[in-house]
């Protein structure tokens, strides 16, 4: 039997998560292979896909759990040269890994280095990752300023890292003194509390008027619209999410008066899939930076599966800071 944790209908994490004793996986198919988990990265979109908010809607039964940390216990035709080996994965939806075993593509499997706990590389496979694309579509170089919203969240401290690492310019904002500080000791020189002062203003000020060159946007909402006001001479805005809601229209009008770009990105729907080498490469350098200390996932604190759907409520509410995440192969 394994335990996993499902979701039978749309709510708030606690009201529609259960843990719930399963008969074992059927093998991995040709080109899959099946991990025993030992860690699972909660992320907002969990919540956005308990809430049926996600633009990926899975039919039910559905688990959440996009990025894992695990050990291939099986493996199908063509996936062999995996068995045995310490991984980490982005499961396809709606088989997420927030259970004892998954199922996933062997083509999205990475070996994990021996040197990474996997209580950390579980906060590696998104989070970083949407963060070091984010940074790569926003053309960052070395010298530039990065605003980043949310900045003591997972996504938040993955592009301050990331930003700092290459020699740019971080100023954050966050929600309430607590999270400022974090962002702070996660090298941002500026931490905004959007909650009580206005961040275009603050902006401002802390560039001569002149606006940062790169937004990166977790939040959505007015915190979008008002960002593109912060914007430099050609700057780039990446929009990475909605937590705070959907944002308003934006009129072209303010692009073209900014000479500014406005990109998303979606990296989970879509990376691993259709940039495989170059995402390979961007967890080699992250591999590399944790190496180094440039890369410091931020796990805040480590959960058993059942207190997971409680930890997602609490990443709804706010009241996170960095990542929380499951551990499945200690003692619940
Ligand atoms: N595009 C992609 O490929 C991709 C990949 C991963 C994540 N994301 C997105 O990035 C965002 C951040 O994800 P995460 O997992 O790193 O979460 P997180 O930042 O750890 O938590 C979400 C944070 O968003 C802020 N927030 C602002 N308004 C909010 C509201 N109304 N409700 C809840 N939170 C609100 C809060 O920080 P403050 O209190 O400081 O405002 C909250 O702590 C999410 O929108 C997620 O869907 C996108």
């Amino acid at each position: 039997m394994i335990r996993r944790l499902v979701a039978y209908r749309t709510g708030e994490p606690t009201q529609v998560l259960s843990v719930a004793e399963l008969p074992d996986d059927p093998p991995p198919g040709p080109g899959e292979v099946q991990l025993a988990v030992r860690a699972v990265g909660l992320n907002f979109l969990d919540v956005s896909l308990c809430r049926g908010e996600y633009p990926v809607r899975p039919d039910p039964p559905m688990t959440p759990g996009v990025e894992a940390a695990g050990r291939v216990v099986a493996a199908g035709a063509g996936a062999e040269q995996l068995l045995g080996q310490e991984v980490v994965a982005c499961p396809a939806l709606p088989r997420g890994a927030l259970g004892s075993t998954v199922t996933v593509d062997a083509a999205v499997v990475v070996p994990r280095p021996s040197t990474i706990d996997p209580t950390i590389a579980a906060a590696l496979p998104v989070t970083y990752q949407t963060a070091w694309f984010a940074l790569a579509r926003a053309r960052l170089t070395a010298g530039e300023t990065v605003l980043v919203h949310a900045g003591a969240g997972g996504v938040g401290i993955a592009v301050t890292q990331l930003a700092v690492a290459r020699g740019a310019r971080v100023i954050a904002t966050a929600g309430g003194p607590a999270k400022t500080a974090v962002c702070r000791d996660q090298g941002a020189e500026l931490a905004v509390d959007y909650t009580s002062e206005d961040f275009v203003a603050a902006v401002r000020d802390a560039t001569d008027g002149g606006g940062v060159d790169v937004v990166v946007d977790p939040v959505g909402g007015d915190v979008l619209a008002r960002s593109l006001d912060c914007l430099a001479f050609e700057g780039r805005l990446v929009t990475v999410g909605a937590a705070g809601g959907a944002p308003p229209p934006v009129d072209p009008g303010r692009l073209i008066a900014a000479n500014a770009d406005l990109v998303g990105l979606s990296w989970g729907s879509r990376y691993p899939w259709r940039r495989p080498e170059q995402v390979r490469a961007a967890y080699q350098a992250l591999f590399d930076l944790c190496g180094s200390g440039a890369v410091r996932p931020p796990v805040s604190r480590v959960v058993s599966l059942p207190q997971a759907p409680a930890a997602l409520d609490e990443l709804a509410g706010r009241r996170t800071i960095g990542k929380i995440i499951v551990r499945l192969d200690e003692k619940e």
